[in-house]
């Protein structure tokens, strides 16, 4: 099988978490249970899912020069990425604090540090790499010029660019012409689109919103009730696994790298979208961001 190959830019964080049995309100001090600290990000969740599920995964990031960058670099050599790409800044490390609830809802502050400082001088310096991915798979938690500037790139060479738009924050509509693939979940389509969003027909409406701005076609994320994806003909809905949630953390993230594997096997997208939502159920039965992301053996289709 000739597979395509995956590059993946985006964060790079250590994530600090704590189970507790409700998240706590504004003002309030609650009482949580374990710590954990894991590897996290959404950009390295996604690469390290795509890897773990069977992609040939280039990973490209911005780390500081501190023990939190040296310990995520030589974790993700272990997972067997390519990480030659990855740049070091003065800034330190991603840190994420993390609370997850009862319910495996959670709650997340990001201290980006050297996410922050990815610039379009650091995405032009690996453009190589960028001229010669099949699918390029972008997230939100590095700066807004430095996404569109490799979605540019990677759109103008012929690759399939993947965003998933998180955490949403402003994008300027030149972004959505490059996007072949958008996954957002359902707070984000309805930010994006301006339309609100809580079922599939309306997921559908804004999503045709979201075709009209330029984007390719969409999976939309419905977490617990499953996902629409819409290229444009009548939508398909792909219901979600039953099973005891624990932690959501990465569960977008596993769905998001699970698809691009199985797009780069040449997998269409209903069948993508399958592999996906059976790898992310897994996600959600275990604590934690990369602690919880399963391997291709683990995929019961
Ligand atoms: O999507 C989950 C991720 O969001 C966490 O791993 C955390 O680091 C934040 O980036």
């Amino acid at each position: 099988m000739t597979k395509r190959n995956i590059l993946v830019i985006g964060s790079s964080n250590t994530d600090m978490t704590v189970k507790t049995r409700e998240l706590p309100r504004p003002g309030e001090t609650v009482l949580g249970g374990v710590f954990t600290m894991g590897a996290g990000g959404k950009g390295a969740n996604q690469a390290v899912a795509a890897r773990r599920l069977g992609g040939d995964v280039k990973f490209i990031c911005k780390v500081g020069r501190d023990i939190f960058g040296d310990n995520s670099i030589a974790h993700y050599e272990k997972e067997g990425l390519d990480t030659g790409g990855i740049i070091r800044s003065d800034l330190p490390s991603g840190v994420a604090l993390i609370s997850v609830d009862e319910k495996a809802e959670n709650c997340i502050v990001v201290a980006s540090g050297a996410n922050a400082d990815v610039t379009e001088a650091d995405i032009e310096a690996s453009k190589e790499a960028i001229e010669k991915c099949g699918i390029l798979l972008l997230q939100l938690e590095i700066p807004v010029p430095a996404v569109l500037k490799a979605a540019k790139m990677a759109h103008e060479a012929g690759a399939t660019v993947v965003l998933n738009p998180a955490p949403a924050c402003p994008l300027p509509d030149e972004l959505f012409k490059y996007i072949d693939l958008f996954i957002p979940n359902e707070t984000e389509l309805s930010t994006f689109s301006g339309l609100p969003v809580s079922d599939a027909e309306s997921a559908a409406k804004a999503a045709a919103a979201m075709q009209a701005k330029g984007v390719g076609k969409l999976i939309v994320t419905m977490g617990s009730k499953g996902s629409l994806i819409c290229e444009g003909g009548p939508e398909v809905f792909v219901p979600a696994r039953k099973v005891k949630a624990v932690d959501t953390t990465a569960a977008g993230d596993t769905f998001c790298g699970a698809l691009c594997v199985a797009l780069s096997e040449g997998k269409p997208l209903e069948e993508a979208a399958a592999f996906a939502t059976a790898a992310s159920a897994l996600t959600v039965q275990k604590m934690g961001a990369q602690d919880s992301i399963p391997f291709r053996k683990d995929i019961n289709l």
